[in-house]
């Protein structure tokens, strides 16, 4: 059995003014760690130029990357530009794709959307604005249940899953009770647990708290920069150590036996 050590964090939120900090802030990570994980609004306002200056920092961080954007990311309507930008950095950047490390891990992202949590899940009925911004959030877990079943199909076990939004209540707690269904959707957890996900990780609730499980049991943590500087003694980015079995070991193989067929009686 072999492990994996990912480094995480969110909401960098990248200003004009940012050159060089999170060059410092994350650099670290590459000795701590094998991969580093990007939860989302990456940028402060989502302008072009906030990316440049984050995607030289990045690109002296000098291991594998992958994120998902966040709300700030879209402020500007530029979203693909961003992209682009992050990618040429090497940052694998997921907008309901999937991505492989080192052949071991699969990786899958969304920015997520809000909708509420548990019963209180908005849901579509009545008017038409309401049900737009119930679809978006729908749409969202679909994209990400797509890009895990993609990983599911190719044989990956261990899938660690992105979004910006949290995807459960717990993580979220620690904000104002009045914006819990603006932080994000139980939708996304009930991807998490249909498709088995290893490990979870968002941001966005910057005063929300570090860790909770969906109710199947996967972790999730939430890596916002802010809430880890103030819980975790100023600490940038937070590692998690998991098992990844090189691909192509017995673990590898779907485990799930098929159904024995049931014998055709033969004719007496
Ligand atoms: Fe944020
Ligand atoms: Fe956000």
């Amino acid at each position: 059995m072999s492990t994996v050590r990912i480094a995480a964090a969110a909401d960098l939120h990248c200003r004009l003014d940012s050159q060089g900090k999170f060059r410092r802030a994350l650099g670290p990570a590459a000795d701590e760690a094998d991969v580093l994980v990007l939860s989302g609004d990456l940028c402060d306002t989502g302008q072009i130029a906030e990316a440049e200056i984050l995607a030289e920092d990045l690109h002296e961080v000098r291991i594998p990357k992958v994120a998902v954007l966040g709300n700030h990311d879209h402020e500007c309507d530029k979203a693909a530009e961003i992209v682009k930008i992050l990618s040429h950095a090497g940052v694998h950047v997921l907008q309901g794709e999937s991505w492989v490390f080192d052949k071991r891990v699969g990786f899958a992202g969304v920015k997520g959307f809000a909708g509420g949590f548990e019963d209180a899940t908005l849901q579509s009925w009545g008017e038409s604005a309401i049900k737009t911004f119930v679809l978006e959030s729908v749409n969202q877990a679909l994209a990400l249940e797509m890009a895990l079943t993609k990983l599911d199909v190719s044989g990956f076990k261990t899938k660690v899953a992105l979004t910006h939004y949290a995807p459960v209540r717990a993580t979220v707690i620690g904000e104002k009770p009045e914006i819990f269904a603006f932080l994000g959707c139980s939708r996304l957890a009930e991807v998490l647990d249909k498709t088995g996900v290893t490990v979870a990780f968002h941001g966005h609730a910057h005063r929300g708290s570090l860790r909770g499980q969906t109710p199947r049991g996967v972790p999730v943590y939430n890596v916002a920069m802010p809430l880890l500087r103030a819980e975790l003694n100023d600490r940038r980015y937070q590692v998690i150590t998991i098992d990844a079995p090189a691909h192509g070991d017995r673990a590898w193989q779907p485990s799930t036996p098929k159904p024995p067929v049931p014998e055709v009686p033969s004719p007496s």
